[in-house]
């Protein structure tokens, strides 16, 4: 192998396995002096067709059934975790243990036990660690992290997330991994509500406690075949099994520093698709943000209080990556984009030897605060961090 590339590897060739595959075949496009290529070198899942679907799509050298064949291989030294969250454990632990670099989706495992493992072998065997928290890496998300560091908004008050969409709103949508116990965990605080924590963690600061509640309101659905995404549709007569997890959750919670913030998550918010976003509200001012609109910060600033308008900025250059996506402001970057630029986050960082983007760090404190929401769900009542 060339001395400028890198071996890489995805372990499952589902929705996140097609980004991260993209992701590397497309970040020398955008990065001008990359110091290392990515050579995509295999692909492992254990449905067949998803590999080869895999390898024809993004040339892998190889394709395997097994994820350990893809740890075991000398020409990969980084490896993309895209398989369900109850298998990030057992994957994220190898991949450090084998000394291999790690890009691993959210939520790191099913509980905070789960992500406390991966981050304890990251740090022992010292690989960077990068986590899909790609909702950070939006350079309108990037904006608004920098306009609250300025301290343009003054004191944070209270804020509000949303993570609304409708992907489980069918109940004939098969019983996909994510609605089981063993394999999705929570149901939607993994799925969706940790994108929210993480996103309050980097722009408002450490929740220090939470009181939620949550529901399940679609209690069965037609039985899935392997590997199938919660995107298939079951017959009206197929058997069915019971829905495991959370379809909704409410959180509200106090940071460190006193501010008072709602999370919202559902998957299954009929009319609602990818409605994700929040707004920030400081003593001088508001954000606001609305992922269906990625190229667009709302903000209200100054000196008025009262009657304060609000204009629009459009994303440009010097917004987090927006450069390596286009040369001037107003061209909105997409969901991809944002895996393009975690790539390049976790290239750079096995480049300076230091972790980039979220770390397994912001994985493990993210895990921490869901794990206080399902024990506030659970015994109905607020939950104290210790943060
Ligand atoms: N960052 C984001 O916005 C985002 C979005 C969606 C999913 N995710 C995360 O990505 C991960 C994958 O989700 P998805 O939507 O791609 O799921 P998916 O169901 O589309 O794909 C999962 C793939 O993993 C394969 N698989 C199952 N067991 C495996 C094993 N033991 N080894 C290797 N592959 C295995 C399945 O066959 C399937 O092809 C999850 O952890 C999910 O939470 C993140």
């Amino acid at each position: 192998m060339a001395a400028e590339e890198i071996g890489v590897g995805v372990v499952g060739a589902g929705w996140m396995g097609h980004l991260h595959a993209r992701a590397y075949a497309r970040v020398p496009h955008h990065v001008a002096g990359l110091a290392r290529r990515p050579r995509l070198v295999a692909v492992a899942d254990p449905v067949a067709a998803a590999v080869d679907d895999h390898r024809r799509r993004y040339g892998f050298a190889r394709g395997v059934d097994s994820w350990e064949q893809l740890v075991a291989d000398p020409e990969i030294e980084a490896v993309s975790c895209a398989a369900p969250n109850s298998r990030h454990r057992e994957i994220g632990v190898a991949v450090a243990e084998a000394g291999k670099h790690l890009w691993i989706e959210k939520p790191v495992g099913l509980s905070s036990a789960d992500t406390a493992a991966v981050a304890e072998a990251v740090h022992r065997s010292g690989v960077c660690a990068t986590v899909g928290f790609n909702y950070r890496m939006v350079p309108a998300v990037a904006r608004a992290k920098r306009v609250l560091d300025e301290g343009l908004l003054g004191t944070v008050t209270h804020a509000r997330f949303r993570l609304l969409t409708d992907f489980a709103a069918d109940p004939s949508g098969v019983l996909s991994w994510r609605f089981t116990a063993e394999h999705g965990g929570t149901g939607v605080l993994n799925d969706l509500a940790v994108h929210g924590v993480d996103l309050v963690r980097y722009l408002v600061g450490d929740l220090a406690s939470v009181v939620a509640d949550g529901e399940r309101f679609v209690p069965r659905r037609p039985l899935a075949a392997a590997g199938s995404s919660q995107y298939v549709k079951g017959g009206d007569d197929s058997p069915t099994g019971e829905v495991e997890n959370l379809d909704f959750v409410s959180v509200l919670g106090r940071t460190g520093a006193g501010a008072i913030v709602t999370l919202e998550a559902s998957r299954v918010a009929v009319g609602d698709q990818n409605d994700y976003g929040f707004e920030i509200h400081g003593t001088r001012g508001l954000l606001s943000f609305d992922f269906r609109r990625p190229g667009e910060l709302v903000v209200a600033a100054g000196d008025r209080y009262v009657d304060q308008s609000a204009t629009t900025w459009a994303s440009a250059p010097g917004d987090g990556d927006f450069a390596l996506f286009q040369p001037g402001a107003g061209n909105p970057t997409s969901f991809d984009d944002s895996k393009v630029s975690e790539c390049a986050a976790f290239l750079d960082g096995i480049a300076r030897g230091r972790s980039g983007g979220a770390t397994i760090d912001d994985a493990l404190a993210a895990a921490r605060v869901l794990d206080a929401v399902a024990q506030s769900i659970d015994k109905r009542g607020w939950v104290d961090l210790g943060a």
